[in-house]
């Protein structure tokens, strides 16, 4: 995945880019580059972070000109090199210095290339991308937009663009299928992103380009249209971001922020919608579809990583909560076996992004199958909440951080929400319904006391920062719970750390216990405490040293464990919205303490939207 921005007005377009690629860059950032129309097309790409595009175009004497497009990349076709870095434009004697920018993939690029090369372009970089400047400039005849068009008609795969070119100094041609745009509509200016948070500082109103459609913005007016002509009306609306939201306010990094947001995120998640003083639930995004989830008979939860864990603690809520057989999968793989959709058959897409491109192909093709399809998404208007039949928004704000942390605990809470709507609406009688919801309302109040830990926990993970295995084990609710945690362990610190079952462990994996390996457990106070004590004494007895997730007061936990983090007690299901967030905390703090990019780790994007 990568980012995209450009802009069109008559303010400096480098500066309005850069800070857009910044706001961007958590899509990707292995490298960036800037086109800007300064009399003749001037383009500046660099490997590595924006700041060193920044300087890099300082270097160069500064960019001048009020239309440029810029692009943060995250490889896909094509190695990490500067030559491979967007933006990419058409052939150097063919061509007419068409420049264009992309996030997504052209999967037809190997034939256009070969057709291509048999008409004389030749190409400089390995990119799906190039190929498409390629095509563009070679079906150029005066008119970008119409050029864009047709080149549009013969491509498959998903994409976001945007194309300038040097005999048009007034347009900028965007189309997307697949991947997000939003046009940005301020006075005589258009500021175009892969997202909001690069168009707030200049517009709040804006539109998500419809899919499939292709718009041609001037400095004074734009019009929208297929990639058959017809005209498309977009609805502009107010953007649905703050700035403040964006920000760091004052923390060192967006992960931690996003961290001690979750009580306030998880206050906005729930207001409005539940009400423990009647036992009422009202989710205004299933409204009109109670008589279908009446008749749900099977769910299938699906998603990615972070995202896949919320849909396991989800199982086992909905299986618990509302009686209905319920499943997750991969995302990724229910969508390339045989899957069974009988009638009856919900499946849920659970999404902090609603981006992933993964999620979004097992959609289409549970739709395919004729299933219902729900979404619990975090951002609004993206593919997968218009897709879906019908859904719950997470409402905990942009999440900036790659690793999500409000977004685990959104996905989870709304879960909850939907489990208890349908498990009410089946056999749970008010009085239950009505000491969840109590219970759910407290869950802000109980994350708050466990972020008291933050500096508890700094000093416990110093204590074992330098350790290189790690293993995190849980039962029931709280074993994915122990995958989120050696998930966040390892894609910010890159440390090795394996999450499973605590049962398991003795099947294999106890292998790997020797003397001082820090072995994590989820061992709250709830059905499986016993069973959790005699496998947190198989590790002592091997040598491993106990981290321990335990309820507050449990002092029996606490002299097993080396290091004990309490949380506040909940019933069962909801156990794992506050046992999450001790690891979390130690996760930011291991990757702070090894000195890694703790927003931007490694080979990593915030959403992937490459299957
Ligand atoms: O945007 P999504 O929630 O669909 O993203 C799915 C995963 O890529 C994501 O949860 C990923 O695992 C996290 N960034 C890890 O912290």
């Amino acid at each position: 995945m990568c980012g995209i921005v450009a802009y069109i007005g008559n303010r400096e377009a480098a500066p309005i880019l850069l800070e857009g690629l910044k706001r961007l860059e958590y899509r990707g950032y292995d490298s960036a580059g800037v086109a800007i129309l300064d009399g003749g097309m001037k383009i500046a790409r660099t490997v590595g972070r924006v700041a060193k595009l920044e300087q890099r175009i300082e270097e160069l004497g500064g960019y001048n000109g009020t239309l440029g497009i810029a692009h943060t990349r995250w490889a896909t076709h094509g190695a990490v090199t500067e030559r491979n870095a967007h933006p990419h434009r058409d052939d150097e004697k063919l061509g007419h210095g068409i420049t264009v920018i992309h996030n997504g993939i052209i999967e037809n690029h190997t034939a256009l290339r070969t057709w291509l090369t048999s008409h004389g372009h030749l190409f400089k970089s390995e990119t799906d991308t190039e190929v498409l400047a390629h095509l563009i400039g070679h079906l150029y005849e005066g008119d970008l937009l119409a050029a864009v068009q047709k080149a549009l008609r013969q491509v498959t795969g998903a994409y976001a663009i945007a194309v300038i070119c040097p005999a048009e100094k007034n347009t900028l041609v965007v189309a997307r299928k697949g991947s997000p745009l939003i046009v940005g509509v301020g006075d005589d200016e258009y500021v175009v992103a892969s997202d909001g948070s690069a168009i707030v500082a200049h517009t709040r109103q804006a539109f998500m380009l419809a899919d499939g459609c292709i718009a041609k913005l001037s400095r004074e007016s734009f019009n929208t249209v297929t990639l058959d002509d017809v005209p498309v009306t977009p609805e502009v609306r107010e953007l649905d971001i703050d700035l403040a939201q964006i920000e760091l306010s004052g923390f060192d990094h967006y992960m931690l922020k996003e961290i001690h947001e979750q009580p306030d995120a998880l206050r906005t998640t729930l207001r409005g919608r539940v009400d423990s003083s009647t036992g009422e639930i009202v989710l205004g995004g299933l409204a009109g579809f109670e008589r279908e989830l009446k008749r749900v008979r099977r769910i299938v939860l699906m998603g990615q990583g972070t995202a896949l864990h919320a849909c396991m603690v989800g199982r086992m809520m909905f299986e618990e909560l509302a009686k209905i057989h319920s499943e997750h999968d991969f995302a990724s793989e229910f969508r390339y076996r045989n899957p069974i959709v009988e009638e009856g058959t919900l499946t849920i897409f659970v999404s902090q992004s609603g981006e992933t491109a993964d999620s979004i192909a097992a959609l289409h093709e549970a739709k395919r199958r004729g299933a219902m399809t729900l979404g619990f998404v975090n951002v609004v208007g993206s593919s997968i909440s218009r897709e879906t039949d019908a859904g719950v928004y997470l409402r905990v704000g942009p999440e900036i951080g790659v690793a999500s942390t409000k977004a685990f605990t959104g996905q989870v809470m709304v879960a909850a929400m939907v489990a208890l709507w349908m498990g009410r609406r089946r056999y749970l009688s008010t009085e239950t319904v009505t000491n969840y919801l109590r219970a759910l309302e407290s869950v802000p109040s109980a994350i708050e006391r466990t972020l008291q830990l933050g500096d508890h926990i700094k000093q416990a993970t110093s204590r074992y920062v330098d350790r290189e295995n790690w293993l995190f084990l849980g039962r029931g609710v709280n074993y994915p719970v122990a995958l989120e945690g050696a998930l966040k362990l390892k894609e910010i610190s890159y440390i090795h750390a394996e999450g499973m079952p605590a049962a398991e462990m003795k099947h294999g994996p106890i292998a790997l216990i020797d003397e001082g390996m820090p072995v994590v457990f989820i061992a709250t106070r709830n059905s499986q405490y016993e069973k959790v004590l005699s496998n947190i004494e198989e590790v002592r007895s091997r040598g491993g040293h106990v981290i321990a997730v335990a309820t507050e007061g449990d002092d029996h936990v606490a002299s097993l464990a080396k290091e004990t983090f309490f949380v506040p007690d909940l019933p069962e299901p909801l156990q794992p919205l506050v046992t999450v967030v001790p690891l979390q905390l130690l996760a930011y703090h291991a990757a702070v303490m090894r000195g890694k990019d703790v927003d931007k780790p490694r080979n990593l994007a915030k959403s992937v939207t490459v299957e």
